[in-house]
């Protein structure tokens, strides 16, 4: 598995931080990008993923400003020492369909591009592990588009299987 190349630390998003905002607004598009399905355009999911990071960052706040800790989601933070920001990973719980127990959810997960190959998503994938693990919870999940063989050799390694095949016929 990749080790960093970089000196990196992961840690929770900082709401109050603009910069940290425009990262999670920027790369959530990106997450879906890379082999979507042609029946979807990129405009498509960037439009819908910007919404659903704008309530993210909502709920985050409202959180903030009632100073709680969010208890079923995260949004985890790459950075170098020098506080240059590298990626993210964004984590959700729900109760599994056919356990019935708690699970978390990878909802999403990018490096910044420049950044690949250095180990930061591996860092990120190791790291939302432990925050399912410290909340109890009993395995992760998560999708990929079926073409985006990097993210899915990242999750292989870290040991995801798969567990169903969506399919989809457009009427
Ligand atoms: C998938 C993704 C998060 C992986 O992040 P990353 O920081 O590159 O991951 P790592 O460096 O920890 O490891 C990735 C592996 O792919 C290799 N790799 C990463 N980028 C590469 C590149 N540009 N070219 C060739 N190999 C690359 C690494 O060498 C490493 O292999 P190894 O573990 O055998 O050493 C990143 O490519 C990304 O942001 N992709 C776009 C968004 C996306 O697809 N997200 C997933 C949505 S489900």
């Amino acid at each position: 598995m990749a080790q960093p190349t970089v000196d990196l630390t992961i840690r929770p998003l900082r709401i109050d931080s603009d910069a940290e905002r425009a990262l999670v607004l920027d790369l959530i598009a990106r997450s879906t990008s890379v082999g979507h399905p042609a029946w979807f355009t990129f405009e498509l999911l960037a439009h819908r993923q910007r919404e659903s990071a704008e309530a993210l960052l909502e709920r985050l706040a409202v959180s903030a400003a009632q100073r709680e800790t969010p208890k079923r989601e995260v949004v985890l933070i790459a950075e170098t020492a020098a506080g240059e920001l590298l990626g993210f990973a964004w984590v959700s719980t729900s109760i599994d369909h056919f356990t019935q127990r708690p699970v978390g959810h990878l909802e999403d997960l990018a490096t910044v591009l420049g950044h690949e190959g250095k180990g930061v998503g591996s860092a990120l994938m190791a790291a939302t592990e432990a925050w399912a693990r410290d909340q109890g919870l009993s395995a992760l999940t998560l999708h990929v588009w079926p073409a985006n063989t990097r993210a899915r050799a990242l999750y292989a390694r870290h040991g995801f299987g798969e567990e169903t095949i969506r399919m989809k016929k457009n009427l």
